[in-house]
């Protein structure tokens, strides 16, 4: 066989499968913006990816040798998966980049910890001994994100001649804070991705971090062999507008108007339920504005939609909770007959989201830390009459954003209720401007040119 000329490695594929009761399996495709970008090159260039088998439905799958095509599932044994996926990858490494933890008590780099690290290797290995399969001679290999770290230096060792990129999609932790991690792993994460020609960045403040822990942890820095790039990806704005404009998204505003109820503002968040998004101090937020300027009540609706993320984690359940929490005391303390002040959604559903979008006054984006967040590019590019954004300066679409945003300090809870009260006083024709601008600067980088990009920067000679 002659393998393929381009390859994406990732954890989490463009494709999963479930089981019904009878047994039969259905593929479900995925969205994000790799999809969208690996999309721009089209099958005939015999584009593989390489991502891992997740559910009962993907291994079912790979054991009857079912995929679709241009994709390969690894079955890598469970117990690995989990502890490279559960334990190092979410529970380590998602919490240094995002810096969630709480110190006093976490991390605790013990016997545990090292037994999965080694697990985290094998699975790395695993996929730079598929990729090393797969790709053919002097083939560009795109490899993403946390999960992956090891695989550029593993995979470079097998096949020299590959053209090897590293991406990643959170933020990098600065080094006083990546050096928690204990300094031999410190320096073998570093050093795995040093393995590939390019590590690339969502923002320049997270290529400087990396950079800044290089030579933190590692003396002379960044290798001359290793090049490194900042691609900040952006929305989609052809699919998103196309999409935010059939029947069941229409549908989806009719229901939400009905819960939002007549004349009433809507300040909308749509969020993974995920620790680094800061749900909780968004509805606290929201809270202090009906304290401190009492004649929003019965005049504002805060639409939360919350949705199910690595619910194998017993500090994201516990999270959940209390996001469900929040949301009923506040209802109990504020709500009357006819009006409902948070309305919490908790089930995914994209035509749902595109729907509040739609009608949002303002979105609250107020991450402690995100890589990007495509909300907030999203949010100007689908609202039908303006939306004013409320941003976290933690967030790396700030770069990009800041400037027609209003921007919080994520962890201050007033400055963000002193916030959402200027947003919802902003004069619509200053809404309509800001929002026209941050639709040019969040599309300003579609998926798929942030994919071509990528590619065309492997090909330069460093
Ligand atoms: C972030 C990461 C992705 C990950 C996604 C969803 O965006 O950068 O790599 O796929 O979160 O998380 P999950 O654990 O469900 O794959």
């Amino acid at each position: 066989t002659q393998g393929a000329p381009i390859l994406v490695a990732s954890n989490r594929g463009p494709v999963s499968y479930a089981l019904d009761d009878s047994g039969g399996l259905s593929a479900r495709r995925g969205g994000g913006g790799l999809v969208s970008g690996l999309s721009a090159i089209g099958p005939e260039a015999g584009a593989l990816w390489v991502c891992s088998a997740l559910g009962d439905g993907d291994r079912e799958a790979v054991r009857r040798g079912v995929a679709e095509p241009g994709v390969r599932m690894l079955d890598v044994d469970a117990q690995v998966h989990a502890d490279a996926y559960n334990g190092i990858a979410n529970s380590v490494l998602w919490f240094v980049h995002h810096m969630l933890y709480q110190t006093p008590l976490e991390p605790v780099f013990d016997a545990g910890f090292r037994r999965q690290w080694a697990s985290y290797e094998t699975y790395n290995h695993a996929f730079a001994q598929a990729l090393a399969e797969e790709a053919a001679e002097g083939a560009a290999v795109l490899v993403q994100d946390y999960h992956l770290a090891l695989v550029p230096r593993m995979l470079r060792e097998l096949r020299p001649d590959l053209r090897i990129g590293h991406f990643s999609h959170t933020p990098w932790a600065p080094p006083d804070y990546f050096r928690l991690l204990p300094d031999d792993i410190a320096a073998q994460l570093l050093g795995g991705i040093l393995g590939a020609d390019r590590a690339a960045f969502l923002t320049r403040r997270w290529a400087d971090a990396f950079t800044d822990c290089c030579h933190a942890v590692l003396g002379p820095g960044i290798p001359s062999g290793t090049r490194i790039g900042v691609h900040g990806l952006g929305a989609d704005a052809d699919f998103l507008r196309e999409r935010s404009h059939r029947a069941d998204v229409d549908e989806r505003m009719a229901a939400l108007r009905e819960q939002i109820g007549e004349g009433r503002r809507a300040i909308v968040r749509v969020d993974r339920t995920e620790l680094s998004k800061n749900i909780v101090r968004g509805m606290l937020a929201f809270r202090q504005l009906l304290d401190d300027e009492p004649e929003w009540r019965g005049r504002v609706v805060h639409v939360a939609f919350a949705y199910p993320s690595r619910q194998d984690l017993a500090v994201y359940r516990a999270y959940t909770a209390e996001v469900r929490r929040v949301a009923e005391e506040i209802n109990s303390r504020y709500g009357t007959e006819d009006w409902t002040p948070v309305v919490l959604h908790v089930e995914d559903d994209f035509a749902r989201s595109l729907a509040a979008y739609r009608l949002a006054d303002v979105a609250l984006v107020n991450p402690i830390r995100d890589g990007m967040n495509l909300v907030a590019k999203e949010v100007p590019v689908v609202s039908d009459d303006g939306c004013v954004l409320v941003l976290s300066r933690e967030a790396g679409a700030y770069e990009e954003l800041g400037d027609d945003a209003l921007t919080v300090n994520p962890y201050d809870v007033s400055g963000t209720a002193r916030a959402l009260h200027r947003a919802l006083t902003m004069p619509l024709d200053e809404r309509a401007e800001r929002t026209k601008r941050l639709a040019a600067a969040a599309t300003a980088l579609p998926p798929a040119q942030w994919f071509l990009d990528q590619l065309r920067a492997l090909d330069q000679p460093s």
